[in-house]
């Protein structure tokens, strides 16, 4: 079985003039089910660019990303973001005249892969799970505090049945303790369902938890464990 998700020789650059600023410079790195990788990097060292890519929202000026080994040109760009791959932003992006239950049914519905019968049951147990109750699960969102509105998101991401989970700063509006539940759901998500959970970040109390933290720093991928043994 392929890993879930390899970039290989990944490269990215603005055109300033007759110079190429680089944001991403040869990035190669392979990510695992079951595990929580956290990507850290200063303001501006080209985080959200990295996500962009891999969400298939953008695309490399040169390299490849491949979705259980198979490029996801290939797979089609459109295809992967409906069924490969959940994301989870900064700001939530949900629909806020809707309610939390409806927000993950409309996700439900954009999707080709198999989902179970009853999907209502179904998001309402997911809600639970990201420690939405039933009442807060009828409520529209925009009637919902922050922290809650990021835990529709995450379930959101996943009842896709997808994978794979990307976030671009999850926390970044929320303070500590909303933080640190918003990372245990993250972490069960890897280590309970198997999933592969990717999360950029300037946290360094979110990279504590992660199994594996990847420095970006200049364009390019620093880990202590992946690369210098
Ligand atoms: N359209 C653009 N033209 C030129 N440079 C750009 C453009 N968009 C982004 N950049 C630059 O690319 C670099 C990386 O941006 P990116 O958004 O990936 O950083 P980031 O690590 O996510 O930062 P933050 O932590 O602030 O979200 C930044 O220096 C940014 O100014
Ligand atoms: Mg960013």
């Amino acid at each position: 079985m392929p890993n879930i998700l390899s970039v290989r020789n990944l490269n990215y650059y603005y055109q300033d003039g007759d110079t190429r600023r680089f944001i991403l410079r040869d990035v190669s790195y392979d990510f695992e089910r079951g595990r929580f990788y956290v990507i850290l990097g200063e303001s501006g060292s080209g985080k959200t660019t990295f996500l962009s890519m891999i969400a298939a929202l953008d695309t490399p000026k040169s390299g490849e990303i491949l979705f259980e080994g198979v490029d996801i040109r290939r797979i089609g760009y459109e295809n992967y973001r409906r069924n490969k791959a959940g994301m989870v932003f900064q700001s939530y992006n949900l629909i806020p005249y809707m309610t939390a239950v409806e927000n993950v049914l409309v996700a439900m519905s954009i999707t080709q892969n198999k989902l179970p019968a009853d999907k209502k049951e179904t998001a309402y147990n997911l809600l639970q799970y990201v420690g939405i109750d039933k009442a807060k699960a009828n409520r529209t969102v925009n009637k919902l505090s922050g922290g809650e509105q990021q835990r529709v998101a995450i379930a959101r991401a996943v009842a896709t049945d997808v994978d794979l989970i990307l976030a671009d700063e999850p926390t970044g509006n929320l303070d500590e303790e909303t933080e640190a539940g918003i990372v245990e759901i993250f972490k069960s998500l890897a280590h309970d369902y198997n999933k592969c959970v990717i999360v950029v970040t300037h946290s360094s109390e979110i990279a504590a938890q992660a199994d594996e933290v990847i420095r970006l720093k200049k364009g390019v991928f620093l880990n202590d464990g992946q690369f210098s043994g």
